[in-house]
C-alpha cells in the first residue's frame, strides 16, 4: 500500500493531485492555508490524465496513479492550462509516461512550447466535438480565454457529468478533505471568495459571460473539479452562483479602511473615521497594515461598498505598504467603490493628494475631500475625521438605495 493514495470522485474519476501544505505565497498572494494542484485519472482506454501538478510533486502525483491503474496505462494527457503550477512536472511525467497523446487549447499549444521549448507534438482541441477517450467514454472542450490565461480551458467527462474547471471555482486550501462538503461551509467560502479576489477579480466581466455561455451549452455538470482545493460533489451550483454574484460586485454595507501608521496619528485618524463609518449603519473592517497582507484587503474589498486610505507622508512620500496595496489593487480592478484618503504629516502631506489620485484611478468614488491633519489630531481633527466617515457612509447609502432601486 502507498502512502499515497488515489481518490474516488465519481463511477469513471479519481483524484491523483498533490497536497502543498507549507505554500504561503502564491506570486504575491499571501495562501494563508497552503494549496493543493489537483490532477484527475479518467478511467477511459488508454487511461486519460487530467493535467498535471507543480515541479516538485510529480512523485506523489505518481504514486497515488500508481495506487490505482499500472502507469503504463495511462497514454493521455490532457492539459487545460499552462501555468508552472498545474504544468512544471509536465515534462518529465511525459517521459516517464510516453503517452501517445497530449491534447491542449490552441493556445496552449504555444504556452506549453514557449515554457518548455520542447518540440513536442500535442493535438489541438475544438470546442463543441466529443472527443472519443475509449471505453464509451467522451469528452467535450470549453476554451476559456483569459480565465485566466490564453490558454485556459475546461474539460467536460460527459458520462459522469464532471466539469474540470481548471483554476476556475478553486481555492487555495491544503486541507486531508478532497470533497467541499466535508469542510466547514465558512472555510471554503473565505478561501473561495480570497482565490476569486486574488485571481479572478480584475477578470469579471469575463466572469460574467463565461456564466451565461457555460448555461446556453446546458452541460448540467453534476461535479465540478477544480485544479486547487476541494471537488464540487454536491450542489456545485452553489459556487456557480457565487462568482456571478462576485463578478457582479454590486454594493454593500462593507466599508474597508486601509492604513499604516507611523507615531499613531493616522492610526486615531482611523478609529475615528470608523466610528463615523458605524454611525452611518456601515460595517467597518480596519486594516492596519501592521497586520494585513495585501492580499487579505483584495479579499476583503470583494464584498465591500467603499475603500478608505490612510497614510502618513514620509519623504514626500504615501509610505511603501501602502503603495504597495495601491499598486496590488490596481491590478485586480475592484469596481464600485465609494472612498477617501486621509493621513496626518509634519511639513509636507503629499501622501493624501498620492492616495486620492490612485484611487481615481481605480474609479473609486471619492465621497469626500482627502484629509490630511499636522502632526498629531486633536480633539476638532479627530471629529472632522468621524465627520469624513459619516460622509462616506452616507454616498454608500446612496448607492445602496440607488442600486435596490435598479434591481426592483
Ligand atoms: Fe493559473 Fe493554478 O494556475
Amino acid at each position: 500500500m502507498s502512502a499515497f493514495e488515489a481518490i474516488r470522485v465519481s463511477e469513471h474519476v479519481l483524484w491523483v493531485g498533490a497536497i502543498d501544505w507549507g505554500l504561503r505565497d502564491f506570486h504575491g498572494y499571501a495562501t494563508h492555508r497552503g494549496t493543493t494542484y489537483n490532477a484527475y485519472l479518467i478511467l477511459s482506454d488508454p487511461i486519460t490524465l487530467v493535467d498535471t501538478v507543480k515541479a516538485g510533486f510529480k512523485s506523489e502525483m505518481l504514486a497515488r496513479i500508481a495506487s490505482a491503474v499500472e502507469l503504463s496505462k495511462v497514454k493521455v494527457i490532457i492539459s487545460n492550462h499552462a501555468e508552472m503550477d498545474h504544468s512544471g512536472s509536465l515534462p518529465e511525467v511525459a517521459r516517464e509516461l510516453q503517452p501517445g497523446r497530449i491534447l491542449v487549447s490552441a493556445q496552449g499549444k504555444e504556452a506549453l512550447e514557449r515554457h518548455f521549448h520542447w518540440g513536442r507534438e500535442v493535438e489541438v482541441v475544438r470546442e463543441g466535438e466529443r472527443y472519443d477517450l475509449g471505453a464509451g467514454l467522451g469528452a467535450r472542450f470549453v476554451e476559456t480565454p483569459m480565465l485566466h490565461w490564453p490558454d485556459s480551458m475546461f474539460t467536460y467527462l460527459e458520462e459522469d457529468a464532471v466539469l474540470f474547471s481548471n483554476d476556475a471555482f478553486g481555492m487555495h486550501l491544503a486541507s486531508g478533505a478532497r470533497f467541499a462538503d466535508q469542510l466547514e461551509p465558512e472555510l471554503w467560502r473565505e478561501e473561495a471568495a480570497r482565490y476569486y479576489a486574488n485571481i479572478l477579480l480584475p477578470l469579471s466581466p469575463i466572469v460574467t459571460k463565461l456564466l451565461g455561455r457555460l448555461a446556453g451549452l446546458k452541460l448540467g455538470p453534476r461535479i465540478i473539479a477544480p485544479d486547487h482545493g476541494p471537488v464540487w460533489r454536491r450542489h456545485p451550483e452553489n459556487i456557480v452562483r457565487l462568482y456571478g454574484e462576485w463578478a457582479a460586485q454590486a454594493p454593500t454595507r462593507k466599508a474597508v479602511v486601509v492604513h499604516d501608521t507611523m507615531w499613531k496619528s493616522t492610526d486615531r485618524m482611523a478609529a475615528a473615521i470608523g466610528e463615523g463609518l458605524s454611525a452611518g449603519g456601515m460595517l467597518v473592517r480596519q486594516m492596519p497594515l501592521s497586520g494585513a497582507h495585501r492580499s487579505d484587503v483584495a479579499a476583503e474589498l470583494l464584498e465591500a461598498g467603499a475603500l478608505l486610505v490612510g497614510s502618513p507622508t514620509i519623504n514626500n512620500q504615501m509610505f511603501p505598504t501602502i503603495a504597495d496595496v495601491l499598486t496590488y489593487l490596481k491590478g485586480l480592478r475592484p469596481r464600485n467603490l465609494v472612498g477617501a484618503a486621509f493621513g496626518s504629516y509634519g511639513w509636507g502631506g503629499q501622501a493624501v493628494g498620492q492616495i486620492e489620485e490612485q484611487l481615481r484611478e481605480l474609479k473609486v468614488d471619492l465621497a469626500a475631500e482627502g484629509l490630511k491633519l499636522p502632526y498629531v489630531p486633536d480633539e476638532e481633527g479627530l471629529a472632522r475625521c468621524r465627520a469624513l466617515g459619516e460622509q462616506v457612509a452616507a454616498r454608500m447609502s446612496e448607492r445602496l438605495e440607488a442600486n435596490a432601486r435598479a434591481n426592483g
